[in-house]
């Protein structure tokens, strides 16, 4: 620890004591930050049975600034630790931001590779180029043995280590171990404005040799964010966060997008990708990150939010000092279509209390729900609605083939957004203070948003549906302060 280690871990602790009361938007089993800004999860891992969850933070204002890495660690996210920050912007190399990274554990301990962001100052009275000169994004190496204690930062990568043809936007590494040898995916923009994935390999987690670029047919955006890659069965998906994407009638509606593109072949040599398909249909998502668990489990949890720049919808919380939280954790899947489904961890279940069981017939109205998660199973195809809070509406167009989220003032500022389905058996909502996750035909597709709605609008009113219904109260997550 140097002494800027110190003097940003006393600011950041200094910060956190004085936040005031956080108001009524504070979710209760969602993590956010204590006070400031956060934004992507990053390092994802599990480590001696206890599932890490790092994320981008800002604690000093709302806004995304010269980020940290904020500390999580849970056994069974519902019972969680909240950690002083792990990363420090406390090097020259990473001066302007401890960036997004990865976590790989293996038997030397858990392996961290974040990018250090530097922005050079320009001449006096002139905007300095941080897109083609005056930015560097090292790509840092640092070893834990015990997933607390950081120290002996390494670059391992910097920007006169990565092709010729990019800009100075090279960042997010995702690394894994295949086979013996390590793997890096990171995420860049191209000088001519095209987003790609660039992998490297190692054999020792220090010295990295470039493999191959991975790039999509047409142009999908200018930059590619925090690309990961992941096989589930056969299948093999890369997964990338691009920015620069026209939105195209339902799709590519928020300022920047989340999704995956299945690979054929082999990213390492020959690879061809298919169409990019959306992760999330709703608002607030974007930066997810996945990892596998003990129990082998393909864990992904993302970013509540979006970037601030350019959205047109807005957050009430910043009023009382915090803004944006983490997805609640889903595990990843593929169903007998070959669909790659998200859907709540089993833990869920943890959370549960008063939990009720009853067969609708066409209408049911559940009273003073606040904090809950609803499981439909519908039996007969029509049109439907969900009315949750009063003032956020799921509705189904079977002529169509039409399912819209849409949201009044609850909303501040989030309208409406649809997906084409062909049918609907199944809809999982859960519900936070303020926020909701929507799964369909379990996790085929999903609806995450933040949306605000009043203290006394409770309760859901379902109208056309026939089947079954399963509801229950969700108790808060419990958070305590790591002894330091
Ligand atoms: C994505 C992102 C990453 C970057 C981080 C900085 O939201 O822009 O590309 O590493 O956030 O906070």
């Amino acid at each position: 620890m140097n002494q800027n280690t110190k003097a940003l871990l006393k600011a950041c602790e200094l910060a956190e004591s004085r936040a005031g009361n956080k108001g009524e938007w504070v979710p209760s089993f969602h993590l956010a930050p204590v006070t400031g800004w956060m934004n992507d999860p990053n390092g994802l891992c599990e480590f001696n049975g206890v599932h890490h969850i790092f994320f981008q933070y800002s604690p000093f204002d709302t806004s995304h600034g010269m980020n940290y890495w904020g500390h999580f660690s849970t056994k069974n996210f519902v019972d969680i630790k909240y950690h002083k920050p792990a990363l420090c912007s406390d090097e020259q190399f990473d001066c302007h931001g401890v960036y997004s990274g990865s976590a790989l554990c293996d038997e030397t301990g858990m392996n961290i590779f974040y990018t250090g962001n530097v922005l050079q100052s320009g001449e006096k009275g002139k905007e300095y180029d941080y897109l083609n000169t005056g930015r560097e994004h090292n790509t840092v190496f640092v070893n834990s043995k015990d997933g607390l204690t950081f120290d002996g930062k390494t670059v391992v990568l910097k920007n006169s280590d990565y092709p010729k043809n990019c800009t100075c936007h090279v960042r997010d590494p995702k690394v894994w171990k295949e086979n013996g040898k390590y793997y890096m995916l990171l995420g860049a923009r191209r000088n001519d404005d095209v987003g790609e994935a660039l992998l490297y390999s190692s054999e020792n987690k220090l010295d990295w040799e470039y493999l191959n670029t991975i790039t999509s047919n047409e142009k999908m955006g200018y930059m590619w964010e925090c690309p990961d890659y992941f096989e589930i069965g056969e299948n093999k998906y890369l997964s990338v966060s691009p920015q620069g994407i026209d939105a195209d009638g339902y799709k590519y509606n928020n300022t920047y997008q989340s999704g995956y593109f299945k690979v054929t072949g082999s990213i390492k040599s020959n690879y061809s990708l298919s169409e990019f398909v959306e992760y999330d249909c709703g608002f607030d998502f974007y930066a997810p990150q996945t990892y596998v668990d003990s129990k082998g489990r393909r864990i992904m949890i993302a970013w509540f939010g979006l970037p601030d720049d350019n959205k047109p919808y807005d957050d009430p919380t910043k009023k009382d000092g915090w803004v944006h939280m983490l997805t609640f954790p889903r595990e990843l899947t593929v169903n007998e279509k070959g669909i790659l489904c998200q859907y709540p961890v089993e833990e869920l279940k943890n959370l549960r209390y008063y939990t009720k069981k009853s067969i609708i017939d066409g209408y049911a109205k559940l009273s003073g729900l606040t904090e809950f998660d609803v499981k439909i199973d519908i039996a007969k195809q029509s049109d439907f609605t969900i009315r949750i809070r009063k003032d956020c509406i799921l509705n189904y167009d079977m002529a169509k083939k039409l399912c819209t989220l849409s949201f009044g003032k609850s909303g501040e500022g989030r309208t409406s957004r649809s997906v084409e389905m062909e049918e609907i058996h199944e809809v999982c909502i859960l519900c936070d203070t303020s926020s909701i996750e929507i799964f369909l035909n379990h996790g085929e597709k999903v609806f995450s948003s933040r949306f605000y709605p009043d203290k006394d609008t409770t309760g859901i009113i379902i109208e056309n549906i026939n089947g079954n219904l399963k509801y229950s109260n969700l108790r808060p997550i419990r958070i305590l302060k790591a002894e330091v």
